[in-house]
């Protein structure tokens, strides 16, 4: 059965101090509160926090991700880091296709595609965000919408490969904005996107995908989401830089 995940997306925020803090407040929690759960913990504090962070969780508990890595393996990109470097810092998992990179850094299917492979070349695990914008929802072609983002970059893969993917829904009406999608919609989109897995993998692959859901989630509403049968945990922004929140997220599963 799929694993349930609650993932924290910390964007850029946080000092190196303040980062470590955070983590290390987490790390706490998640000994005393969670660690008997079952549900997974994923935590992506920026780049340059990786290192420490790996230090300061038990990463045998708290997985460690990357908000992004870069297209090509190696070379002249100045500013760039990438897979192979992040699998260097102890990290597991990289965080692909967030509607903020597809927005204000003008990510394609085609560098998705290209950085899912180097993610998965380097043994960590994509976790690729889909999702509409408010006037396709609007306009009521949000599940066309979804389904290019997915067929063209996700199932390409082989189907070994495609195991090690976790998808995240992410409504970009819903990003910060306070204004969650409600369970209802959240579990439309999560069966549109099992129901596309099963045609293109099978039954054994669908049930074995993790789909989380992502925007404006938050302890007061997690227990809701996460009450869906398709929605199998959350990326979680905002609330995931206070510890106490995500904790309640995680805490959110029945
Ligand atoms: P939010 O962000 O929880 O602050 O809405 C979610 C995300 O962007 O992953």
């Amino acid at each position: 059965m799929r694993k349930q995940i609650v993932a924290g997306n910390w964007k850029m925020h946080t000092s190196l101090q303040e980062g470590s803090a955070l983590a290390t407040s987490i790390n706490k929690m998640v000994k005393n509160e969670v660690e008997n759960k079952e549900t997974g913990v994923v935590i992506a504090p920026p780049h340059t926090h990786l290192s420490v962070v790996n230090q300061l969780i038990n990463t045998e508990r708290i997985c460690l991700a990357a908000q992004n890595c870069a297209s090509e393996a190696k070379g002249a990109f100045t500013g760039e880091v990438s897979a192979k470097m992040l699998s260097t810092f102890g990290v597991k998992a990289v965080i692909l296709g967030h509607s903020e990179r597809r927005a204000y850094y003008g990510e394609t299917n085609e560098t998705l595609m290209k950085k899912v492979n180097l993610v998965i070349e380097n043994n960590m695990k994509p976790i690729f965000c889909c999702g509409e914008k408010l006037e396709e929802r609007e306009a009521g072609n949000y599940f066309d919408v979804v389904k290019e983002q997915i067929e063209n970059v996700v199932f390409n893969l082989s189907k070994e490969d495609f195991e090690k993917v976790i998808i995240a829904y992410e409504p970009v009406w819903a990003i910060g904005t306070g204004k969650t999608a409600s369970s209802d919609q959240a579990q439309e989109m999560h069966a549109y996107i099992r129901k596309l897995i099963v045609e293109k993998f099978g039954n054994d692959i669908a049930d074995n995908t993790t789909i989380l859901y992502g925007g404006s989630c938050k302890p007061s509403n997690a227990v809701e989401l996460f009450s869906k049968p398709d929605v199998d945990g959350g990326l979680i922004g905002g609330a995931s830089l206070k510890a106490e929140d995500f904790i309640g997220i995680i805490n959110s599963f029945n």
